[in-house]
């Protein structure tokens, strides 16, 4: 147990409710409070606290404006129809995070002081969960480096935050599919690579193909690897998958791909639904072949925004190729359900994977 200052007034319930009334959207809004606690090599982690969200001040001179020692997790908060607030697999996000921080040499927080910032935090801030259907409250936790140095080696300061944004359900007009263009120019991520951890470079490096991509009509860009511009590897913030010869087909981890916690959801659910699965790699040739014989029958992304994202084109050198066109297909649906009845507590949690804060 870490011990948690609470610096911030109790939420005024109605300004929480002001602000859901809005159009949430997505990341737009945040909540009034934010966890957040100091690194020194010296002390180890200190100062957890809860204060008001608000500005944070750093040195222009700060190791994370320079050198880009960042790294932040993404998840959510769910409002069940009996009122209860439940996280989904909160445990793997806390993993991961330390697993970034290991690639991006910054410390490691343990994962029960991070569940305790989490469910504290959340607590304090029940009335910014949405009740809207399909409204959640994103969870941000991030990582920088503060200490003011210009020399290239890893940060002795850090500061950890987590802030919380209440956000609109994915799919406000019903699930629809996407059309994503395959990227042969320019690579997200390369073996031996930062690919794996969550930090922002990688996003950063990946906006100019992602605005071409959106100025040509796709939602985003789905990434070939780096050594052949062949394999396919990931979507914008979404692992990828595909049903071949009926089965959910998803790249192996290999490095230059982030562990999505929902595709290891999909991968550990699917059986039980009956629907066989294979981590393994796919070519685009392979998937764009096997949309011309049949073989290949969906395709869609998956992450915790959306949960499954229904691939209806895929663009590839100039050409657009039809997985589903506008229809979802039968695996899409059933993988989205199923996993968000177990999000949402409309079905037993068999996989004891959702934690509620008190
Ligand atoms: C690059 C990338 N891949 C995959 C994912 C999906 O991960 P998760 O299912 O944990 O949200 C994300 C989102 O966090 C992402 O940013």
């Amino acid at each position: 147990m870490i011990e948690i200052q609470v610096q911030a007034q109790p939420s005024n319930p109605s300004v929480a409710s002001a602000a859901l009334e809005q159009n949430l959207g997505f990341g737009r809004i945040f909540a009034d409070k934010m966890f957040q606690m100091k690194y020194h090599k010296d002390r180890g982690w200190y100062d957890a606290s809860i204060v008001p969200f608000g500005s944070i001040s750093l040195s222009p001179a700060a190791m994370v404006f320079h050198y880009g020692q960042e790294i932040f997790e993404g998840h959510k908060a769910y409002r069940w129809e009996d009122g209860r607030i439940a996280l989904f697999r909160p445990e793997m996000n806390a993993k991961r995070l330390n697993n970034s921080t290991y690639r991006m040499s910054m410390p490691q927080i343990p994962e029960q002081v991070q569940l305790d910032a989490t469910m504290a935090l959340v607590g304090q801030l029940k009335d910014w969960v949405p009740r809207q259907e399909g409204a959640s409250l994103y969870l941000r936790p991030t990582m920088i480096a503060t200490e003011a140095m210009l020399g290239v080696r890893p940060s002795n300061e850090y500061l950890y935050y987590i802030i919380c944004s209440p956000v609109g359900p994915y799919y406000p007009t019903g699930f629809s599919p996407v059309r994503v263009r395959a990227e042969d120019r320019f690579i997200r991520a390369v073996p031996g690579g930062t690919g794996a951890a969550k930090t922002g470079g990688n996003y950063a490096g990946g906006l100019f193909a992602q605005a071409e991509a959106k100025e040509q009509g796709y939602m985003g860009v789905l990434w070939l690897d780096a050594l052949n511009r062949r394999d396919v590897e990931e979507i914008g913030a979404m692992n990828v998958m595909f049903v071949i010869d009926g089965k959910v087909v998803t790249s192996e981890l290999k490095g230059s791909i982030l562990p999505g916690i929902t595709r290891d959801s999909i991968l550990h659910l699917a059986p039980d639904l009956g629907i066989k699965t294979e981590e393994r790699t796919t070519s685009i040739d392979e998937i764009l072949d096997g949309l011309q014989t049949g073989r290949v029958t969906e395709a869609f992304g998956v992450g915790t925004a959306a949960v499954v994202t229904p691939i209806g084109h895929i663009g590839y050198k100039g050409v657009d190729h039809k997985v589903t066109g506008d229809e979802v297909g039968p695996v899409s649906r059933k993988i989205y359900q199923a996993l968000t009845d177990i999000q949402w507590g409309r079905a037993p949690d068999r996989y004891e994977w959702m934690r509620f804060v008190h």
